[in-house]
């Protein structure tokens, strides 16, 4: 949720560290800071608000002079965004500094036991008693101290530490909560994530929970949990440093917004091969599918609602159960899983904790797991059982968008290559199914093409404080996603019904003026869309309809707004129809001036419960 960078080398760190939070601050930014070694002590500067403050505080990096330092841009959790609650948090002493990610659940305890032995506190932060503690247990060895503090704090961290007594080497630490090295010539780097170092070098390690790392100038040491060395291996990651830029784009959400067919392609073409689905090293064997009486879908947010869309395609595909669990209530409601169920997860970061934790669960209860995933060798990929990857390339905006379309391509592909082993697709159905998923980028561009229209209904509607949107089976999973891109970019109220449950209570909201975005995409349930949009005009609304080129004609008739999308198979409707929800909350978005890649009280990558 936070972002951490840290630099050990040749060059000057502040300018490297401010660079790298620069690429890290979509997850988390009320608050930055760095703390340099600068020759004699540690230098701290930190100032609440987003980052531009503290660089213009240190002129761009210029302000603060040596060659070793950690840095932190923050999403609060223990203690309201200040510049006292910034990290890097130091000891009492001023010469031990941590920059953390996570919650230290046993912090309380900690401080209390500090206070008890007169080590004063200046924050509210977790994160101060990890700098103290460290401090108290420090006997000219950081490694040692840091090991023993270890065995005492409890909860998700990752960790950057920098001594003053110690200035040729930076020590981290991992559980829990994402942490790579970036392994240069001559200099080294510590990071929560790829595209802060990317710019230095692509040579990545990925330490494990439990580990603990040791930078220097000239290498980097590894060790577990007891401080017992361990060999790792080096990742390349192949990542254009390009794909995490604006490249001249406003934001980050429309860049990717756009880049959707291209991530498509990517996802798709390389997984269908003379129109059969080919998932290189699934985990399971035909027996094993043969053998599955139940599927999971567990993830969070915007992925949940992917798993929502899977639902209605993979029982409609493999007439199995398939239930979709939000990833945070999915540990606590005593899930029935076992060896004959699939557990698929679903994470563009794969750092979710709730998802993560409920991976774990899965795992002990002995289901398979299988994740879909975007981030190369995040945690949530290395601990499952296998791994699809998204390929959708870095996503920067904290509203999804293509990793929302890569996951549902990827979901659907399963789907079908499950379906050809469990014999429950007709073939001539299952080549259709294929090749609309490959027509499904170009399909794509017509949309994005039709653009200037759903701006033109942003600039209509962009003032309402309401809106809802209405549809049923897969018109509905679409409008949960629509819903939320809306509220979390644009900060406008707005709900997500099945359209059948309108009657049930809902439709009392419907007044003269109301919003509402009707999803008719479906053609199985058209007649039933069109009764709920008179329903809902009779009552007063504004109707602002979303249906294929094949109803137009119809849909026409009856709405105040309508936007269309091209016809294809009634499994890939979402895939095409969330582009217009997506532009649509981009340009409500955009004209209440919002800050749309960084909305308010969110981050990226969601690592704590
Ligand atoms: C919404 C959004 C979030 C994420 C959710 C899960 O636009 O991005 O709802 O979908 O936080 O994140 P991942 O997929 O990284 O586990």
């Amino acid at each position: 949720m936070c972002g951490i960078v840290g630099y050990i080398g040749g060059e000057q760190a502040a300018p490297i560290l401010l660079d790298g939070l620069a690429r890290l601050e979509y997850r988390g930014y009320d608050s930055a800071g760095v703390a340099v070694y600068t020759g004699e002590e540690l230098e701290v500067a930190k100032a609440k608000g987003r980052l531009q403050v503290l660089s213009d505080m240190l002129q761009g990096g210029r302000a603060i002079q040596g060659c070793t330092g950690i840095g932190h841009t923050r999403w609060a959790t223990h203690g309201a965004p200040s510049d006292v609650n910034s990290h890097p948090q130091v000891s009492r002493s001023g010469r031990i500094a941590v920059v953390h990610n996570g919650i230290i659940e046993n912090y309380s305890a900690l401080k209390q036991f500090l206070e008890r032995q007169g080590v004063p506190f200046t924050s509210q932060t977790d994160t101060e008693v990890v700098a103290q503690l460290i401090e108290y247990f420090y006997e000219g060895d950081l490694l040692q101290a840091v090991g023993r503090v270890l065995h005492r704090i409890e909860g998700a961290y990752a960790l950057g530490i920098l001594c003053a007594d110690t200035p040729d080497q930076l020590v981290a630490v991992r559980r829990d909560s994402p942490l790579i090295l970036g392994v240069g010539e001559g200099e080294n780097f510590l990071a929560s994530d790829v595209t802060a170092i990317l710019k230095h070098t692509r040579e990545v390690i990925y330490l494990e929970d439990g580990e603990v790392a040791v930078l220097t100038r000239e290498g980097v040491r590894c060790y577990n949990h007891f401080l017992q060395p361990v060999e790792k291996q080096t990742s390349h990651v192949d990542w254009e440093i390009d794909a995490a830029e604006k490249g001249g784009y406003e934001h980050f959400m429309f860049k990717e917004i756009l880049e959707q067919p291209e991530a498509l392609r990517r996802a798709i073409f390389p997984r269908v091969q003379d129109g059969q689905v080919c998932l290189e090293d699934f985990p399971l064997t035909d027996e094993d599918i043969q053998g599955m009486r139940k599927i999971y879908i567990v993830a969070c947010g915007s992925s949940y609602h992917v798993g929502m869309v899977g639902k209605y395609n993979l029982e409609g595909l493999l007439r199995l159960p398939v239930e979709v669990a939000l990833a945070s209530e999915f540990r606590y409601q005593q899930p029935i899983v076992d060896d004959r169920t699939l557990v698929l997860v679903i994470s563009q970061s794969g750092e979710t904790l709730d998802t993560m934790a409920a991976l774990r669960e899965a795992k002990r209860l002995g289901g398979k797991v299988v994740s879909i995933v975007n981030v190369m060798g995040s945690s949530i990929a290395r601990e499952s059982d296998g791994v699809l990857y998204t390929w959708a390339g870095p996503e920067i905006a904290v509203a999804t968008t293509k990793a929302y379309s890569t996951q549902l391509a990827v979901l659907n592909l399963l789907g079908l290559y499950l379906a050809q082993r469990l014999g429950t697709v007709a073939q001539e159905e299952y080549q259709t199914i294929v090749q609309e998923l490959l027509l499904l980028p170009a399909k794509m561009e017509q949309v994005l093409e039709n653009r200037a229209d759903i701006q033109y209904y942003a600039s209509q509607y962009f003032n309402h404080a309401s809106v809802f949107y209405i549809g049923r089976n897969l018109d509905y999973a679409l409008g949960l996603e629509g819903s939320l891109k809306l509220k979390e970019i644009s900060y406008i109220h707005s709900e997500a019904y099945a359209s059948g449950e309108l009657k049930h209570g809902t439709i009392s909201l419907i007044e003269q003026g109301t919003l509402v975005v009707a999803l008719a995409t479906y053609s199985r349930l058209f007649e039933k869309a069109m009764s709920n949009v008179v329903e809902v005009k009779s009552r007063g609304a504004d109707v602002l309809a979303l249906t294929t080129e094949g109803h137009r004609e119809e849909m026409g008739k009856v709405a105040n707004g309508l936007v269309t999308i091209p016809d294809t198979h009634p499994m890939l409707l979402p895939s095409l129809g969330v582009v217009p929800l997506q532009l649509f909350s981009y340009y409500v978005a955009l004209m209440r001036g919002c800050d749309i890649d960084k909305p308010r009280n969110l981050a990226k990558s969601v690592t704590v419960e």
